[in-house]
């Protein structure tokens, strides 16, 4: 078994593809909400279930000892050093209501499986339903269909665009708009996408200068987050070390990330 990121990106490649088209092909024949979790926005269909299942079942016959951690099973510990990250449709709302912003997305990461501890290897994040599929390797760049990724410079935060996200937890929105008012006050605009992976994506493509939202688990951001560092950008938040955590994930270029970070954070 190779584990170098660039054999660990290939297979990420190959299974989003895969569990996309499966996305894809379920979305065309009628989405139905299969159950609500903690909040009427915090949905599952049974197509996040069936891709989950591809994924996982994909990886175990290819590297049967890593492990596992998946937005709707859960975790299992391997016996390599690698771990899957896996969330089979980030932006279920958007999929659910037939807007073409959701993705599979999948990471490979070394180390203990927790944001403060591990180092991602490989990342693929793939759009269905715009066909595209954004990839890295750990030092060799992050990527979109082949071509090379760079985040913007944004040398001016004044003129920066940037995305948000709203937790799941009802008692946290009164501070996320709060948060999402000061950072509006220095920027150009404030986007609201609904897919954490494809927000970060954004950034490692220059199409945004700048992301941060709350509450996010690992499989939302660990694909994503690699995205933006192989693109040169930065990727932090409230966890040990200034890590991306549930209190806090911020990614922007080197100029607005020290900024957004701090308004971010504020209480
Ligand atoms: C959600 C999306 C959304 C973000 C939520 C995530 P899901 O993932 O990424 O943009 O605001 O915090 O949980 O539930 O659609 O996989």
């Amino acid at each position: 078994m190779t584990d170098t990121p660039a054999h660990l990106q290939a297979l990420a490649i190959d299974i989003a593809r895969e569990a996309g088209e499966l996305a894809r092909r379920r979305r065309s024949e009628g989405v139905s909400i299969a159950a609500t979790k903690s909040t009427l926005a915090d949905i599952v269909t049974e197509a996040d279930r069936e891709v989950e299942n591809l994924v996982r079942r994909r990886i175990a016959e290819e590297r049967p000892g890593d492990g596992f951690l998946g937005e709707e099973s859960g975790a299992e510990r391997g016996t390599t050093d690698i771990t899957w990250v896996v969330d089979p449709i980030d932006g279920t709302v958007n999929y659910a209501y037939g807007i073409p912003a959701y993705a599979v997305s999948i990471a490979a990461v070394s180390g203990e499986p927790d944001p403060a501890h591990y180092t991602a290897q490989a990342a693929a994040v793939f759009n269905p339903a715009s066909g595209e599929l954004f990839h890295a390797a750990r030092g060799e760049g992050a990527h979109l269909d082949g071509a090379r990724l760079a985040v913007t410079p944004a040398p001016d935060v004044s003129g920066a665009l940037v995305a948000t996200g709203f937790g799941y937890d009802p008692s946290t929105h009164a501070g996320d708009l709060a948060r999402a008012g000061r950072v509006l006050a220095f920027s150009r605009d404030l986007r609201r996408i609904g897919a954490a992976s494809l927000d970060l994506a954004f950034v490692a493509a220059g199409r945004l200068d700048g992301y941060f939202e709350r509450g996010l688990h690992p499989w939302d951001h660990a694909a994503g987050a690699l995205l933006v560092t192989e693109a040169g950008g930065l990727v932090g938040g409230g966890g040990e070390g200034g890590t991306p955590s549930r209190v806090m994930t911020v990614a922007a270029g080197p100029e607005l990330f020290p900024r957004l970070l701090e308004a971010a954070l504020a209480v």
